[in-house]
């Protein structure tokens, strides 16, 4: 997840991109670039890693000839392939350094197109997949069928690229034109009177014209003053939705939400697609980065999961899948307990450290640990080049893109996801599933996208039960199963935003104590197995919400669409997509995030930045 931004008007480029790349620098911060024509063949390109102040201090440094030009492009990067390093930052040339290219998005066959360029004699100067779209477009508008026609170059490069991308490309010599292509990453052109926009975002360019075009699938635009045409990868003119945005700047950078969070939330289809992508390849699952062979993944005879707050739930969702999948005890633990109690670890014990920030000071000491056990340890992590991703013998990315509110959501969604592929490629490497099985599983999480965004169809509901309960003194949550760390999640949600009593607990452990807690009007959620999973649990938590209501409780249950044995029971129902028992926390979670979102706001409390929370913890 990156910002992009091009522009081609009457304006100084160099001022309008970087005013955009400041309302879209929620989207990455790991380096920030310019390329910008100045109207007589020069191209020049500036860029530098970290954020855009360091971009900007660069461009006062080393000044500002050669960048009053009025057409350009501009990036902030959130880095996926390649550490977040000068060499690494966008935008990417080609050989001639006459073309800029700006992308967000992975391009999944770039090992493939590399070695294709290296062996021409293409020298390549960073670790990206960027750079290789750039010296194809290069080699395309100088060769060829496409020779001098920049459109036509993209569309042909774009038709040999694979994976999710959004690029915006230049060329030194078509000053008065910037082309962008579309596939799954957004896109949209802005349209004022005599200059034209592309951003990954409206928020880039509303200070200047709310007229709007969402580019679809698989398309082209090219941008000049005058306006835009769309065009499909194979050059037949294409539709592109135009609407008005009617949003305020503010509210523009979170895509129209009152908050960074529920942004995110809404986000999370994309992150799970973008956390998926990639890693199911010839019928085999492939992690990222794999610094272990199959042969280590057999020797693993113990997994422990080493996590905090939200991505330890994580890890107590993934013991579910990984032990039933691969038969091997998983332990999960709290990072900042696990190295002062000595825990017994080898070289064939396998500890996966989860962490969105990658920074966590409890998660590293608690890796540190681990290898000075010789236990190999392979981190799941949002942030590439992270320390605890650089101190690991393996990593997996989420690519669940920046998280700006505090409170994790599609972080969280996407570490589960990235959790169920190391327990599938455990699972194929030890064979304790077919490669059939193996592929099934993986169709299941890929459905899974669709499955979160009908369970965003809920989300005006769920806030306006969440403003009804904004008043209670405490909410309990109840969960079976993979449903338990769910309610554990649901509730640590409800404390860090509102600041309102919240605990979780295994729905069974009910009546060893918690029960006396119940009193009339006590909102109580619970978080329902699927009816068509194991019966067994099932119908023991219907037996749990009676004795609950039976008490007075008011019940909260967030259940399978259809299932009706639980509605007698439910002061209120939250229905969820009918999934895979395994799957099912990547559905239920959702309407607690909302939930907590809602009762924070009606609280009066910034949701985005609950009191005394740091998004990083670096401090034991
Ligand atoms: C809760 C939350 C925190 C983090 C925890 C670990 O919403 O976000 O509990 O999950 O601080 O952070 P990371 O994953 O960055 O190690």
């Amino acid at each position: 997840m990156c910002g992009i931004v091009g522009y081609v008007g009457h304006r100084s480029a160099l001022d309008v991109v970087l005013d955009g790349l400041r309302r879209l620098e929620y989207r990455g911060y790991d380096s920030a670039g310019v390329a910008m024509l100045d109207g007589q063949g020069g191209l020049r390109v500036e860029r530098k890693a970290g954020r855009l102040a360091n971009l900007e201090a660069r461009l006062d440094e080393v000044g500002r000839d050669g960048l009053a030009g009025t057409t350009g492009i501009g990036h902030t990067r959130w880095a996926t392939h390649g550490a977040p390093i000068d060499k690494n930052s966008h935008p990417h040339r080609d050989a001639t350094g006459r073309v800029a290219v700006v992308h967000n998005g992975i391009i999944e066959n770039f090992v493939a197109l590399r070695s294709e360029l290296e062996a021409e004699g293409v020298e390549l100067s960073s670790d990206t997949d960027t750079e290789t779209a750039a010296h194809l477009v290069g080699r395309a508008y100088r060769d060829g069928e496409t020779a001098g026609d920049l459109p036509a170059s993209v569309r042909a490069v774009c038709r040999r690229l694979e994976g999710a991308f959004t690029l915006v490309v230049t060329h030194g010599d078509e000053p008065g034109m910037v082309v962008a292509a579309r596939r799954s990453s957004p896109l949209v052109v802005g349209v004022g009177d005599g200059e034209t926009f592309v951003a990954s975002d409206v928020a880039a360019f509303i200070e200047h014209t709310r007229d709007a075009v969402e580019l679809g699938q698989d398309q082209v635009v090219v941008i000049t003053r005058e306006g835009y045409e769309v065009t499909d990868f194979h050059g037949e003119p294409a539709r592109a939705t135009p609407f008005r945005v009617d949003w305020d700047l503010s509210a523009a950078e979170k895509g129209g939400h009152e908050y960074f969070m529920l942004k995110e939330i809404e986000e999370q289809p994309e992150a799970l697609a973008n956390t998926l992508r990639g890693h199911f390849v010839n019928g085999r699952i492939v992690l990222d980065e794999q610094r272990m062979s199959d042969q280590d993944l057999r020797d693993v005879d113990k997994v422990f999961v080493i996590a905090c707050g939200s991505s330890y739930h994580a890890g107590l969702v993934a013991k579910y899948a990984i032990e039933h999948w691969c038969r091997l005890p998983v332990e999960v633990e709290l990072a900042s307990e696990f190295r002062y109690r000595d825990p017994v670890l080898d070289r064939d014990t396998l500890v996966v450290a989860i962490s969105q920030s990658g920074e966590t000071a409890d998660t590293l000491e608690a890796v540190r640990h681990a290898r000075e056990q010789k236990a190999r340890v392979l981190a799941i992590c949002n942030t590439n080049g992270a320390q605890i991703p650089r101190e690991s013998d393996a990593v997996l990315y989420t690519h669940a893109g920046p998280e700006i509110g505090v409170a994790s959501t599609k972080a969280f969604l996407a570490q589960i996801v990235a959790n169920y592929l190391v327990g599938l490629a455990l699972a194929q490497a030890r064979g304790t599933k077919y490669p059939d099985e193996v592929a099934r599983e993986f169709a299941e999480l890929e459905a899974m996208p669709d499955a979160v965004s009908r369970v965003l169809t809920t989300v005006e509901r769920v806030r306006a039960l969440g403003r009804e309960l904004a008043d209670s003194k405490a909410v309990l949550f109840l969960g079976r199963h993979v449903g338990f760390p769910v309610a554990l999640e649901g509730a640590l949600k409800l404390k860090e935003l509102a600041y309102m009593h919240a605990e979780g607990f295994a729905a069974g452990e009910l009546k060893h104590g918690p029960i006396a807690l119940i009193e009339e009007g006590l909102p109580v959620v619970v978080v329902m197995p699927s009816p068509k999973g194991r019966a067994v649990l099932h119908s023991k938590l219907v037996s749990n919400i009676s004795e609950i209501q039976a008490r007075g409780a008011r019940t909260i249950v967030i259940a399978e669409e259809g299932d009706e044995t639980v509605r007698p029971f439910a002061d209120h129902l939250i229905e969820i997509p009918a999934v895979p028992t395994l799957l099912q926390p990547l559905v239920s979670t959702v309407p607690l995030q909302v939930l907590a979102a809602e009762i924070a706001r009606s609280r009066g409390y910034d949701v985005d930045k609950p009191r005394n929370l740091a998004k990083s913890v670096t401090v034991e």
